[in-house]
């Protein structure tokens, strides 16, 4: 079971910063090695590529050259070369007679040379990659293009999601969300898209303010300014886009008013907390296919290991360039209740689970009718230690082995590193 997830992860080049989406352009490339074409080719499927055009080619730099005498060059040009420093020098002379001055070039070559990397990037390239070329890598470098150097990097969006009903996931979300800001000082956002039923703003002692729905009323406006008028503040560093929780007004979403909400958020904040609905529609699916991170919750029951099932088959399929979604296990341990055991439930997945909850009716029933967290009435109890603790090992601060200590570590899968502020 963990060897499945593990292989996954293998396959994803983890970045620092989560990578921005490439913006609606033309990016036509030019290789020279079938190598590199797979490489692009596979790249231009990643989810940060969906907006952008990509044409693939061989031929290299001369091939580019001839094709631009009578066509005009797209937004980004990627070509490369086998040749030497002169070569690629003399190559790029050529195309620069038919390169119009917007395109941004970027030149794959097979030299690590830092004298020619210097030479390019003084005669207008954008950026010199040397072969092989790893997919993530070259995303980064074409989504880089279109930011402002001097931006913040791009906050972090975690989409947690139920296999079942009721199976305890936004209870979890508003606590590691609680967690991240509190105890780590990591400005976070909760984002409620449970709008008839959300219990966020339930969970933190609010009134339903909308915002989201305002939100997604007039997306195209949204930015942040107006975003923070929408904001429910819950602490410090903790704020909330909250939902209206009721049934009075129909409203249909869609799934690019919500990438754009969480786009403008993640502008702002390194930690974007989606909370989102145990139902399936396209904008769900959208929004998890495009999340940094998924985590899906599952209780130890068939109908929530068929569902977790087909979600992670979904994401790992859809998601080549990203980890494998975490898997948390809750109320786990529920009296009269037969249950499937944790390493079998694991091994149907494929997927080992990063962290298993107890059913602990006392210490989540005292939270929420407090609307307070378990760090506040129980601070002390299990579920709270877990649920720190796991938080922690997504923030990747567990350095001084506390979740080894606390025995869960054999079941955590390798985390990337989140940004501290
Ligand atoms: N480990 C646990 N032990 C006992 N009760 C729990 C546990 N985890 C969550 N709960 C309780 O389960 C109930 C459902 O939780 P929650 O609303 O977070 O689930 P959900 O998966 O978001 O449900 P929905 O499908 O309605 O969105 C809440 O009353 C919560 O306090
Ligand atoms: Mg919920």
């Amino acid at each position: 079971m963990i060897n499945a997830a593990t292989a996954n992860n293998a396959m994803a080049e983890p970045t620092e910063f989560p990578v921005a989406q490439v913006p609606r352009v033309n990016i036509h490339t030019f290789c020279d090695n079938q190598q590199t074409a797979e490489t692009l080719q596979s790249a231009a499927m990643d989810r940060r590529m969906a907006r952008a055009h990509v044409t693939i080619q061989l031929g290299g730099i001369l091939a580019a050259v001839q094709v631009y005498q009578t066509q005009p060059t797209p937004n980004v040009l990627v070509v490369e070369s086998h040749s030497s420093r002169e070569g690629i020098l003399l190559e790029l002379g050529q195309l620069a007679q038919v390169c119009q001055p917007t395109t941004k070039v970027i030149v794959i070559g097979h030299l690590n040379d830092v004298i020619l990397y210097r030479e390019l990037i003084r005669q207008g390239v954008s950026e010199y990659l040397v072969a092989p070329i790893g997919q993530m890598q070259l995303i980064e470098t074409i989504a880089s293009l279109f930011q402002d150097p001097k931006a913040k990097p791009l906050g972090r969006i975690i989409a947690f999601v139920g296999a079942k009903g009721g199976v305890g996931s936004s209870t979890i979300a508003h606590h590691i969300a609680w967690a991240m800001s509190n105890n780590f000082g990591l400005e976070t956002v909760i984002t409620d898209l449970d709008l008839a039923f959300g219990t966020a703003g339930l969970n933190f002692n609010q009134d339903a303010s909308g915002g989201m729905l305002d939100a997604l009323g007039q997306p195209d406006r949204i930015d942040a300014t107006l975003l923070d008028r929408m904001l429910t503040k819950l602490g410090d560093k903790l704020s909330l886009l909250n939902g209206p929780g009721g049934v009075d007004r129909d409203v249909s979403i869609d799934a690019s008013a919500i990438e754009t909400i969480l786009s403008v958020i993640r502008n702002s904040v390194p930690s974007v907390i989606v909370d989102v609905p145990n139902m399936w529609a396209p904008w769900i699916k959208h929004t998890l296919l495009n999340a940094d991170e998924v985590v899906i919750t599952s209780t130890p029951e068939l109908a929530s290991l068929r569902n977790t099932k087909n979600i992670i088959d979904l994401l790992k399929v859809s998601r080549t360039n990203d980890e494998a979604p975490r898997l948390i296990l809750n109320q786990v341990g529920m009296p009269k209740r037969p249950e499937i055991p944790a390493a079998e439930f694991a091994k149907a997945v494929g997927i080992a689970p990063s962290l298993v909850i107890p059913h602990d009716p006392q210490s989540f029933g005292a939270a929420q009718s407090n609307g307070q967290m378990l760090f506040e009435v129980a601070p002390k109890s299990k579920s709270a230690e877990l649920l720190a603790a796991f938080t922690q090992v997504l923030l990747g601060t567990d350095k001084g082995g506390k979740v080894a200590k606390s025995g869960l570590s054999s079941l955590f899968q390798k985390f990337p590193t989140l940004r501290k502020k």
